[in-house]
This record gives C-alpha cells, structure tokens and sequence, in this order.
C-alpha cells in the first residue's frame, strides 16, 4: 500500500502480527539519578509506563529527556534508583543486557548509513543484536516483517539511504529497532526536523505500532502538542525533576502547564 505518487511521505505502514515474542511489558523508573561528570541530569525521577501504552516525555531543552532514555536503555549508568522492566529491577545494565531485556532505544538523529542501501541498513539491525542467534530463517522472517510494515521500505529496499527523505529515514530507523522484537521502544524526538505532514504520518504510525503490536512506547518529543494527541500518559520534566505526570488529556488541558512547560 505504498505510495509512489508520494515520494516523500512516509505511507505504507501496515499492521503486523505479533512483533514481540514475549509478550507487552510495563516499564517503570524510580528515584533515577543520573548525569555526567558535575551535572547532574535527572533528580529523582519516577515514572510509569503500562504495558503496551504511549508515554510522552516532555520538557525544555535540557530537562534531561535524552538522559531519561539513556538511563533505561542503559548508554548512561544510573547513579542511583531503580529501571523496572516487568516488576524486576535492571538498573545499571549493559546496553546489551537491556537490548536482550527487550529494550529498543532510538536515538535522537535519524542514524542511518547514508552509504549503504534500505536492506543493508535493516540487516544491520538485525545483526546488532547481541544473544540473537537467529537462524536464517528468522533473519529473513524478521526483514520480511518489516518491509510489511514499512511499505515504503520495500519499495526502496535496494536503493542507498542516502536518498530518502527525513521522514523515510525515520522509518528506516525506527524498523531497524523493530526488527529484534523489542518490547520497549524509546523514540528520541523522531519528529525532529520534519515537515509538519510527515512528522503526523510519524505519529501515526506510533500509533499504530503501539495498538497493533502492544509494544510500550516511550516518546521524547519537543513537540508536546503532536505528543500528547497520540499519547496515553505524559510527563513534564524541567531540570532533571518530574514537574507533572498524568493522563495526556488532562496535561494537555492545563493551560498554566504549557505555558511555562510546553509551549503551546
Ligand atoms: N554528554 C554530556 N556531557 C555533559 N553534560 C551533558 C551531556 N549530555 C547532556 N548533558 C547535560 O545534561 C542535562 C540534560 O540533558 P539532556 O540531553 O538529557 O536534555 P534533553 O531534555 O534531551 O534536551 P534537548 O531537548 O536539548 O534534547 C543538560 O544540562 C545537558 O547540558
Ligand atoms: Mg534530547
């Protein structure tokens, strides 16, 4: 159901069955400190993630949502506090550890390999995996899946990712996460430079990932009113601290919060 009328959409996100192998899994942080050298980013903080839920992370420029992600995803060693995956405690882990946990990070930055094609790009991610010892099959299961769902990425599989558009990329990214079967995924501000109609088919397919798949989702994003249209949850960050954390539609309605917190 892609879309070539539609050369730099990001269209042609299909559902699929049964991305995780096992099972949705809630995540929660608790008490979290964590920084780098003197600075310290995040100050105690707390949150909950359902399992299968959309959770925006907001807050300014430095807040610490990028830290937020690091943390659970292990890139940055909490000093101190708790990384709930499931009930059961993982804080301080390797990266690799958490990939194998389930848990996919995406960082901020659309990283794909400019010089190698959409299938390359995708075997990657396949590869990165640490533990996975999939046969061929699975690889090529796991590739196949995720050209169902990205459309788009089967219709370019062979040509470099140096020519998609942003939103393409972003695409790419994120389907390189998806394939070893995450069942949290941490979206680092994928709107980032997007036109405002690309950045929505982003959203969507957030979405649509989040209710077909039952993946818990933790969503960073500069853009707080897209976030919380799409989300279940939201959290305010400022300055390492939690400074609100409710239902989205609640957050979204409280004027005096975004005024000094979300800008819109
Ligand atoms: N690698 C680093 N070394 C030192 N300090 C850092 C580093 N990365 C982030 N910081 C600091 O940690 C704090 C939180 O930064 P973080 O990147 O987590 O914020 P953010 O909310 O993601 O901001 P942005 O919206 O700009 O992406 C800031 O004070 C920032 O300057
Ligand atoms: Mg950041």
């Amino acid at each position: 159901m892609s879309s070539p009328a539609d050369a730099h959409g990001v269209h042609g996100v299909h559902g699929v069955h049964g991305v995780h192998a096992d099972g949705a899994a809630s995540l929660a942080v608790e008490d979290l400190v964590a920084g780098y050298g003197g600075v310290r980013a995040l100050d105690s903080v707390t949150i909950t993630a359902g399992a299968g839920t959309i959770t925006a992370v907001l807050g300014a420029n430095g807040a610490g949502k990028t830290t937020l992600l690091r943390a659970i995803s292990g890139t940055v060693r909490p000093r101190s506090g708790r990384v709930l995956l499931n009930g059961a405690d993982r804080a301080g882990r390797s990266p690799e550890d958490m990939a194998r946990a389930g848990v996919a990070h995406v960082p901020e930055g659309q990283g794909v390999i400019a010089e190698l094609t959409v299938e390359e790009n995708l075997r990657l991610g396949v590869m990165a995996w640490p533990g996975m010892a999939w046969r061929r099959a699975d690889r090529a299961a796991a590739l196949a899946e995720a050209y169902e769902r990205f459309g788009v990425l089967a219709d370019r599989r062979r040509r470099l990712a140096a020519t998609l558009s942003g939103g393409e990329r972003q695409m790419l990214v994120i389907a390189r996460a998806l394939v070893a079967r995450p069942r949290v995924l941490l979206l680092d501000e994928p709107s980032l430079g997007l036109a405002p109609r690309v950045m929505s088919q982003v959203m969507d397919m957030v979405v649509r990932l989040s209710r077909e798949s039952g993946i818990t989702i933790v969503l960073v994003e500069q853009n707080a009113r897209a976030a919380l249209a799409i989300a279940d949850r939201g959290v305010v960050l400022n300055l390492g601290r939690v400074v609100a954390a409710d239902d989205a539609r609640t957050l979204a309605a409280d004027v005096a919060l975004r005024h000094h917190y979300l800008g819109f």
